[in-house]
């Protein structure tokens, strides 16, 4: 496995590759969610790139951007284990230069839900997607379901800039007992962990209600709400897959969306119906 922390040089390493090209953008810390999305990359293509990079701009003032978890040895290990190509750490002045073009978000799907919590933040993720993209030039790119609003807006971004790449969506994994895989899982204390399950319990009854029938968006969320009484939950919404508020769940074009805290951390899951 090579690693790359420039940025000229991953270009002509990128230019030497010939055939498919598959990319895992990451910010570290992986874990098994991000060894599926490789796992998944490593099939379907010839070359496989994974990057490394905690990009301060998605972060707001005030978030963890310094206590994020940063696990390079580790991180490396994992890669080469899992057959990883080209592993790219760059430093941050290798990514963003001065007074640069600056993307943004799309003025609904980027400012609602997670948006409007964390004004900016997909503004930082289109920006930073974008120079990877450009540097990389993928076949196709890998991310997950578990951040599903951010999906939406690259695959936006993806069709709005025709850009000539596939993004492949891969389903969220989680722990034995439900909690979705995060890198922000490791702030959970013991007791917070245990508060912080009520979250897929909660998906997993609307789950269920949905398959016994249950259409109603409103009693739906009536139900999750019951289940999460022990954490702070900031939303619960039952969107289409544009991410439009639907008040009757449409089999095969719905999300119910969570996000909660849970003590100081903040977490999301969701269930695709
Ligand atoms: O999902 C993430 O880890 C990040 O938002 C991403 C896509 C690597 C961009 O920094």
């Amino acid at each position: 496995m090579k690693i790359i922390r420039d940025a000229k040089s991953l270009k002509s390493e990128r230019a030497a590759m010939e055939g498919s090209v598959g990319f895992v953008p990451t910010m570290g810390a992986l874990h098994q969610g991000h060894l599926s999305l490789i796992r998944k990359a490593r099939e379907e293509n010839d070359h496989l790139i994974v990057s490394i990079f905690v990009n301060p701009t998605q972060f707001l003032p005030g978030e963890d951007l310094d206590k994020y978890p940063r696990r390079e040895e580790a991180d490396r290990k994992i890669c080469e284990l899992a057959g990883v190509d080209t592993l790219f750490m760059p430093e941050i002045g290798e990514l963003y230069h001065d007074d640069e073009v600056k993307l943004k978000a799309p003025s609904y799907l980027g400012y609602i839900l997670e948006g409007h919590r964390r004004p900016g933040h997909f503004d930082g993720v289109v920006q930073v997607v974008m120079k990877l993209f450009g540097l990389v030039q993928p076949t196709r790119a890998y991310f997950g379901k578990k951040d599903a609003q951010q999906l939406r807006i690259l695959q936006k971004m993806q069709e709005d800039f025709f850009l000539p790449l596939t993004i492949v969506p891969v389903d969220t994994v989680r722990e034995e007992d439900g909690l979705a895989l995060s890198s922000r899982n490791v702030y959970l204390s013991p007791d917070e962990r245990r508060r912080a399950l009520s979250i897929s319990r909660a998906l997993k009854r609307a789950s269920k209600m949905v398959m016994a029938g249950e259409r109603s968006a409103k009693r739906i969320k009536e139900t999750m709400m019951e289940t999460m009484d022990e954490i702070d939950v900031e939303y619960v919404e039952i969107v289409d897959r544009n991410f439009r508020p639907l008040e009757e769940i449409k089999l095969q074009k719905s999300i119910v969306l969570v996000a909660a805290k849970v003590g100081e951390t903040r977490l999301i899951d969701n269930l695709w119906l």
